[in-house]
């Protein structure tokens, strides 16, 4: 264990809440059409999960798998498709899911390797924003919280593999192990 679970950033109600309106905002943005929710495994599954059901549209789901390789600590910034869609978003109206933008590489990933596939249009909802990290200027059409620089588990996040199932958003505090083995950023 390199971290330690800290205070709760975002609780499960104010998540709840924030998805609501999420959800009712792309109902009126997108009335009328059926969007598809393209969700970033596995982050973005609570996430897609819960925002879906707020949607009140004929809208569906889909996974995509990415990894970015490099130290934990620092993205190198190559991001590797892992898992790929098991439909066509060709004349679709895409939404991509994601649970955090920090340096905004996999999303710039995302945006470009998706655009190629001829979607109608193309969308970026995102749970949490880290603004002050971002590396790359990604488009953003739908934010739940901007946060400060704080690593964080819970709601699908999580820390090597662990506390995804946790209701609430929190902060991992570093440990003294961690940091000096440059992980848990
Ligand atoms: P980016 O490519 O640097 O924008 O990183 C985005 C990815 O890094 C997310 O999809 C998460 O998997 C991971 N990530 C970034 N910050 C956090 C965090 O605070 N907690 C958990 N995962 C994070
Ligand atoms: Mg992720």
């Amino acid at each position: 264990m390199t971290g330690r679970l800290g205070r709760t950033l975002i609780t499960r109600d104010e998540v709840a809440a924030r998805v609501a309106e999420l959800g009712q905002t792309i109902g009126r943005d997108y009335a009328g059409r059926s969007p598809l929710l393209v969700g970033v495994l596995k982050g973005a599954v609570v996430f897609t999960a819960d925002l879906v059901r707020a949607i009140p549209l004929r809208a569906s789901f889909d996974f995509m798998g990415v990894s970015s390789y490099g130290s934990r600590a620092r993205s190198s910034g190559v991001v590797r498709l892992t898992s790929d869609l098991s439909v066509s978003i060709e004349g679709r109206d895409v939404i991509i899911v994601e649970d955090i933008i920090d340096s905004g590489r996999t999303i710039h990933y995302l945006r470009r390797n998706l655009a190629t596939r001829h979607p109608k249009s193309l969308a970026l909802c995102v749970l949490l924003d880290k603004v002050a990290r971002r590396e790359v200027e990604v488009p953003v059409d739908y934010v739940g919280f901007v946060i400060p620089n704080d690593f964080v588990v819970g709601y699908g996040l999580d820390h090597d593999g662990l506390y995804r199932n946790l209701p609430d958003i929190s902060v991992l505090e570093r440990t003294s192990d961690a940091m000096a083995a440059g992980e848990a950023r």
